[in-house]
């Protein structure tokens, strides 16, 4: 990749600031927890998976951070440092995913002493981040099958490099299907209000020389009955066990509209999205962002001060809408309850 998303480096971690792409390639170096949940929040880093390594990175640094002199000390203020971390965004799971995964690194590891569980606790944030792009590799290798040579794939919002470790889930599998010579050009839905799509997928896309055009929210049906999308693929932040799929404001829209357009429509994302204790999406906390990201683009004010606004920043699709749902261990459709319940099984 021409661009790295985040990283460990000499103890401090490492992000590209994805609020100031594309106009400037600036990298951020965070050295407390504190920093790295503001970031976070304010979305220098986001998408899914990549909050999760942002999370367990947060977590190992917030561990160099606490002074204790036993580990029922030292765990309770690593539970802290989780805590804070755990406020910063409530859709993706894998944030929550990452954190858990983390506490389970200290626990097992109760009886040694502190400097080496904060050694192994970053050693399981690199992990996380490492395995992450292996992850994505792998469901872009089983979504690309199910790609046809020549099609036109539609994309919402930003599950690409920058969304994760690298190279993407949604994203993955049209690079996969690029990388294998399926000569298949790409439509990036804008992505309103924040505008992942026009700033974050464009802007990768092109780094790499995938064909791709931008439109507005408000094209794609019409580009749909006309004929010109193929398919869709989208990532996911949050997937319930009977399928339902939390994803990026306007996913639904896009979801309903390939349905009615007899367009497959799919969704990419690794094991860490999955979230089995809830039955179903109306389960899943749905993040309310300011309301300035609605009445201002980039700072410039589009709409009456005062209006009233709302920005929910996901919502959710429901199971039926969804042809398969492809992860790194495998591709499930129809019966999203068996299927996902059958990948995690031991
Ligand atoms: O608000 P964001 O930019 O964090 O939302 C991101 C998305 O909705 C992505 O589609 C999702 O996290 C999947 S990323 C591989």
């Amino acid at each position: 990749m021409s661009f790295r998303t985040i990283e460990w480096r000499d103890n401090k971690v490492i992000m590209i600031d994805q609020t100031r792409l594309p106009a400037e390639e600036v990298y951020l170096t965070y050295e407390d927890y504190q920093g790295v949940a503001e970031a976070i929040r304010g979305m220098v880093v986001r998408g899914a998976p990549a909050i999760g390594v942002a999370a367990a990175m947060g977590v190992a640094l917030g561990a160099r951070e606490i002074i204790a002199d036993t580990f029922d000390s030292f765990y309770r203020q690593l539970e802290n440092v989780c805590e804070v971390i755990g406020r910063t965004r409530p859709t993706a799971v894998n944030l929550f995913w990452a954190i858990e995964r983390m506490k389970r690194v200290a626990q097992k590891h109760r009886e040694l002493n502190l400097p080496s569980i904060r050694e192994l606790l970053k050693a399981e944030a690199i992990a996380i981040e490492t395995e992450d792009l292996a992850i994505c590799k792998e469901i872009g290798r089983n979504g690309a099958a199910l790609i046809k040579e020549g099609s036109t794939i539609l994309t919402h919002c930003n599950a690409g490099g920058l969304a994760t470790a690298g190279y993407g889930t949604a994203l993955g599998v049209i690079r996969a299907a690029h990388e294998a010579g399926k000569g298949i050009r790409v439509i990036a839905d804008e992505t309103r209000p924040w505008l992942q799509g026009a700033r974050l997928t464009a802007w990768e896309l092109m780094k790499d020389s995938i064909p791709v055009t931008l439109i507005s929210d408000n094209m794609a049906g019409w580009l749909m009955r006309k004929g010109e999308i193929q398919c869709c693929v989208v990532g996911a932040d949050r997937i319930a066990a009977n399928g339902d799929t939390a994803n990026k404001i306007g996913t639904y829209s896009v979801a309903v509209l390939a349905k009615e357009n007899r367009i497959p429509f799919y969704v990419a994302a690794p094991i860490s999205t999955l979230d089995l204790s809830l039955k179903s999406g109306d389960q899943i906390p749905i993040e309310e962002r300011p309301s300035t990201e609605v009445t201002a683009i980039q700072g410039v004010p589009i709409a009456p001060e005062g209006v009233k606004v709302r920005n929910p920043a996901f919502d959710v699709t429901p199971a039926k809408y969804i042809t398969a749902i492809i992860t790194e261990r495998g591709v499930v459709r129809g019966d999203y309850e068996e299927g996902l319940a059958a990948l995690v099984r031991p």
